[in-house]
């Protein structure tokens, strides 16, 4: 414990000229010492006064590096045996080795935080994003936050957002619903998190959308559930088939609003019968509202959950459409019946995100700004859709027009996987549409286009790329090459 300091073991280079700080220089120097065993534990450090003369550096600077180390649990204070190396520091760090990890949604995102191409599908216009609004509100909740008490937030949201939702659900989606129904999330995806653990309905089958967003199917395999594909038709899901092949399916979980990806509106007679289905079998439907009522069409049709006396649905909402995914917010309506249950989950294991995105948000809400910049959205993408129709390659057969995409049909045969995969070469970035199928390889090929990037300049030469890689002779070698 009492080994003398070894000036010999450490050689300090003070450098003036560098922008580090000098106490940490100091620091630096000395942490490496010890990690490395030259500075063994129960060594005593030069005094201050005596490291401060030896380094031609102030007294209070070393006096600052060691009650660094000493943060650090490297050093202690031993009185007036001045200041020692610690006997159990930790560990040296672990050699990380290279491996390589793979990312999560490789197959549906062709990378994160990466500038949105022409045609990519789930980012709004990048252009109309009310920035300075957002910054401003941003500022003033953090700063408002920041000097509000430090107590224990609502697991279920702040209030002030919670009642701004429930306020603009009546007028925008026709749910009445009490504040204390609303649980706040950070998406679609932690919205259905939150609904399976509610509803406690893991090792059960759940019928979903075929096609349908590939994410849900996944999303419920991985929560312990059977997906359950029922097909879509013109009128939306077909409830007779679900019906048939797994009755007592635990839960429902659909689009009905704009079907994804075909866009297609629920019909009344299915919504009655899906709802009959549910209140016979006690089971649930869970209703994914990714595009609240951004409704190119004209008025978007009311929430499957603003008719449901029964209590059976529960409603998804997501603000990653109409605002930004960036903002990470989204919100569940809970049934009146289960909204203490859901509040529950919220305030054990999923408690609401980031408290300024809240309060930021609720102003944005409650300030107007959102029902404005909703409007604002309607008109640019049906601008947008409207230019792509009139400037598509005409021999590229498209469907009519999807909720904000539009879906282009390829020949049999070629491999929209592959395409999609090579598109961001030319510039752009289609989904595949087989993906969207339960059983890619018996679907028919195509490309899900979406229309909220393409702006006027960039429009030309992402329909000439698209147009490109269709046309691309090579499109079933494609499939060839990538199988290989
Ligand atoms: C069908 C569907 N549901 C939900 C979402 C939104 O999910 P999140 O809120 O996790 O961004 C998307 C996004 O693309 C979607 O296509």
């Amino acid at each position: 414990m009492n080994a003398p300091w070894d000036a010999g073991r450490v050689a300090f280079t003070i450098d003036r000229s560098q922008s580090t700080p000098i106490t940490a220089q100091i620091t630096t120097t000395l942490r490496c010492a010890i990690l490395d065993g030259r500075l063994r534990p129960g060594m005593r450090l030069p005094s201050w006064l005596d490291l401060a003369a030896q380094l031609g550096v102030a007294r209070g600077t070393v006096k600052a590096a060691y009650e660094a180390l000493a943060d650090e649990l490297l050093v202690f204070s031993a009185g007036a045996a001045g200041t020692r190396v610690a006997e159990r520091g930790p560990s040296r760090p672990v050699e990380v080795k290279p491996v390589d990890i793979p990312r999560p949604l490789q197959d549906l995102e062709r990378g994160f935080s990466l500038r949105p191409l022409p045609f990519q599908m789930g980012v709004p216009a990048q252009d109309a994003f009310p920035a300075k609004i957002w910054a401003r509100l941003r500022t003033r909740a953090c700063r408002a936050n920041a000097m509000a008490p430090h107590g224990i937030s609502d697991p279920r949201g702040e209030p002030a957002l919670r009642a701004q939702i429930a306020a603009n659900l009546a007028i925008t989606r026709g749910i009445c619903c009490h504040p204390d129904q609303i649980i706040l999330t950070s998406g679609y995806k932690n919205g259905l998190c939150l609904t399976l653990l509610a509803l406690g309905v893991q090792g059960r089958r759940a019928w979903v959308e075929d096609p349908g967003y590939p994410v849900t199917r996944s999303a419920l395999e991985i929560a312990g559930l059977t997906p359950v594909p029922v097909a879509v038709d013109m009128k939306g899901l077909r409830v007779d088939h679900g019906v048939r092949a797994a009755p007592d399916a635990a839960v429902a979980i659909v689009t009905p609003g704009q079907q994804a990806p075909t866009g297609v509106t629920l019909s009344p007679e299915r919504r009655g019968a899906l709802l009959a289905w549910a209140t016979r079998e006690d089971a649930w439907v869970v209703e994914d509202d990714y595009l609240s009522e951004l409704q190119l069409g004209g008025r978007a049709a009311p929430a499957l959950a603003a008719d449901d006396p029964a209590g059976r649905v529960i409603h998804i909402g997501t603000f990653s459409k109409t605002i930004s995914p960036t903002l990470g917010l989204g919100f569940v309506v809970a049934p009146l019946a289960l909204a203490a249950r859901f509040g529950q989950v919220a305030g054990y294991l999923n408690p609401a995100p980031n408290v300024t995105t809240q309060l930021a948000l609720a102003d944005f809400l409650g300030d107007g700004h959102f029902l404005r910049h909703l409007r604002h959205m309607k008109e640019l993408y049906r601008q947008r859709r409207d230019d792509l129709h009139a400037r598509i390659d005409p021999a590229i057969a498209v469907d009519s027009f999807a909720g904000l995409t539009v879906i282009a049909h390829l020949p049999k045969g070629s491999d929209d996987v592959a395409l999609a995969r090579r598109a961001p070469e030319l510039g752009i970035a289609p989904c595949p549409l087989s993906v969207w199928h339960a059983r890619p390889s018996e679907a028919q090929p195509g490309l899900v286009l979406c229309v909220t990037n393409l702006r006027k300049p960039a429009l030309d030469k992402a329909c000439d790329a698209l147009a490109a890689l269709v046309k691309e002779p090579g499109a079933a070698a494609v499939r060839a090459q990538v199988a290989a």
